[in-house]
């Protein structure tokens, strides 16, 4: 195993179809890419340890029955389980275009100033959205 990535599939039934995955790994993020408003509560260090969201998806032919939603906050639920263990400041994922920021937009995810595409959401938000 070569530990890049964790990945997680939602599977159906005995058949075992897949209806979606995501994948986690440990990644930073440099503390100047952030907005001032979050770079100022975190400690001064060049970089912020985060937990990458690097892929989610759900089959084309399962869409719009909030599978899509459930992977997100399984996938949130261990990114913060796991930032008990192995400091974590920041979820941070890498939208693939326009209708894919949009849908992690719907969770509070913010863009980074510089890289659009690359958004993240401050582990203490995600134990608040989880919290509701
Ligand atoms: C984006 C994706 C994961 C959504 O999955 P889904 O199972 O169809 O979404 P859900 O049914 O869980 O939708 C949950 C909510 O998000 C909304 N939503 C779904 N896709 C959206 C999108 N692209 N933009 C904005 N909102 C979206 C739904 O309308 C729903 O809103 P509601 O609470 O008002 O009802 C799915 O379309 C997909 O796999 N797309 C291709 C890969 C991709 O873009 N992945 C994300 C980035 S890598």
């Amino acid at each position: 195993m070569k530990r890049v990535a964790a990945t997680f599939l939602l599977v159906e039934g005995s058949a075992r179809a897949i209806l979606g995955f995501y994948t986690l790994a440990a990644a930073s993020v440099q503390l100047f890419d952030l907005p001032p408003r979050t770079a100022k509560r975190l400690p001064k260090y060049p970089y912020v340890p985060a937990t990458l969201l690097g892929r989610l998806a759900v089959d084309r032919r399962a869409r719009g029955r909030r599978y899509g939603e459930l992977l997100l906050l399984d996938a949130l639920a261990k990114s913060l389980a796991a930032s008990e263990a192995v400091a974590s400041a920041l979820v941070i994922v890498d939208a693939k275009d326009v209708a894919a920021r949009s849908f992690y937009e719907r969770y509070e995810f913010l863009p980074l100033p510089e890289s659009p595409n690359r958004l993240f959401l401050p582990m203490q938000l995600v134990a608040a959205l989880l919290r509701q």
